[in-house]
């Protein structure tokens, strides 16, 4: 009997052990503080007080097809990632839906009144007049969602879906610009890329600053010493193609031509942009590219591409994947090199 505990309490810490790491391993299994590989795909991270919060698809196998759910997850360290749970589990929100999805859910957090807002892609097939399922288009939906709580962990109140100032829109992204403005990147297939801002309470979507007239999915912006650099992927759906980068002094424009952020042939190291996450430590500021390794036959194990950026002076350079490490509170980052040397960025 005291073998069989003694063997418990060491599988139980050996998980523990093998679940805490230092190390962000592109393209791995990257598992939570108990061990399950994380669940966030299409997200994003945002940081409330000295915690990061990682909201995502959650694409666990067996869940209930009636519904639709976002995670969240934290962490202090970007590295470690606690599960706080659904924050959203959502039911079909509009009747004439049918075959829906949810995707890229991204959460703002207003300081101003301490709420929680969350924007999502709904999409899915629209059921006609006739009670006949249009099915030319999966994806012909095409609006946000929100949702709103005053916890970071939800549960998320579900509010209602709408096409932002009457566009179409499909993948979406979130960015916070320096002075606590809020815009939601989307993508509207007859006219391009949106970046629009929010209203003062983040539920409704404002003002088009911007219309960049680029097909772009997985839309993603980063404020880095005075130049916005956005990034996305070209429309190929869940296979991986050359993602793109351009940079504008004002987020209104004029953006510069697009550039590839990796070597096109291989097309962002099998991701597709989700987020670019700014880290401005003691010593230094650096910008992580958030990406999906998606895997559309076994969702649920698709994996994450996050590696610090080459960025600066109006050149992005997505760096071939290896493991790497961050300490939060420098911003600094060590690349470990396949010779095993480490070389500082
Ligand atoms: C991708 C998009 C994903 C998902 C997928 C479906 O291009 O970024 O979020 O919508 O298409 O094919």
């Amino acid at each position: 009997m005291k073998k069989i505990i003694w063997l418990i309490i060491l599988l139980c810490s050996t998980k523990y052990l093998w679940a805490q790491t230092d190390t962000i391993k592109p393209s791995a299994i990257w598992p939570d503080t108990h061990g399950g590989h994380i669940q966030a795909h299409g997200g994003g991270v945002i940081k409330v007080k000295d915690t990061y919060l990682w909201y995502g698809e959650q694409r666990t196998r067996d869940l209930d097809t009636a519904y639709r759910y976002v995670s969240c997850y934290a962490s202090k360290n970007l590295v470690n990632w606690t599960f706080k749970g659904n924050a959203l589990i959502l039911t079909r929100p509009d009747q004439n839906l049918r075959n829906w999805v949810l995707e890229r859910p991204k959460v703002f957090y207003n300081k101003k009144n301490k709420q929680y807002v969350m924007y999502m892609h709904i999409d899915g097939q629209m059921v006609d007049a006739n009670g006949q399922v249009n099915t030319a288009s999966g994806y012909s939906y095409a609006r946000v969602g929100v949702a709103v709580s005053n916890r970071a962990e939800g549960p998320f109140k579900f509010i209602r879906t709408f096409r932002p100032l009457g566009y179409q829109s499909r993948d979406i992204g979130q960015f916070i610009d320096d002075d606590g403005s809020a815009y939601l990147i989307f993508e509207d297939r007859p006219n391009g890329f949106h970046i629009a801002r929010l209203s003062d309470d983040y539920l409704d979507v404002e003002k088009d600053v911007c219309l960049i007239p680029e097909h772009m999915e997985g839309g993603a912006i980063v404020h880095y010493k005075g130049l916005y650099y956005c990034i996305g992927s070209l429309l190929t759906g869940w296979t991986p193609n050359p993602n793109k980068y351009a940079t504008a002094i004002s987020l209104a424009g004029p953006w510069s031509d697009f550039k590839d952020i990796a070597p096109p042939e291989q097309r962002t190291y099998g991701s597709q942009s989700t987020m670019l996450l700014k880290v401005e430590g003691a010593k230094q500021t650096t910008i992580i590219y958030m990406g999906d390794i998606w895997k559309p036959s076994a969702q649920w194990d698709s994996r994450y591409l996050w590696m610090p950026l080459h960025i600066g002076d109006g050149q992005l350079a997505l760096p071939q994947p290896r493991p790497w490490t961050i300490n939060v509170k420098t911003g600094q980052t060590n690349t470990s090199q396949p010779a095993g040397n480490t070389i500082q960025h």
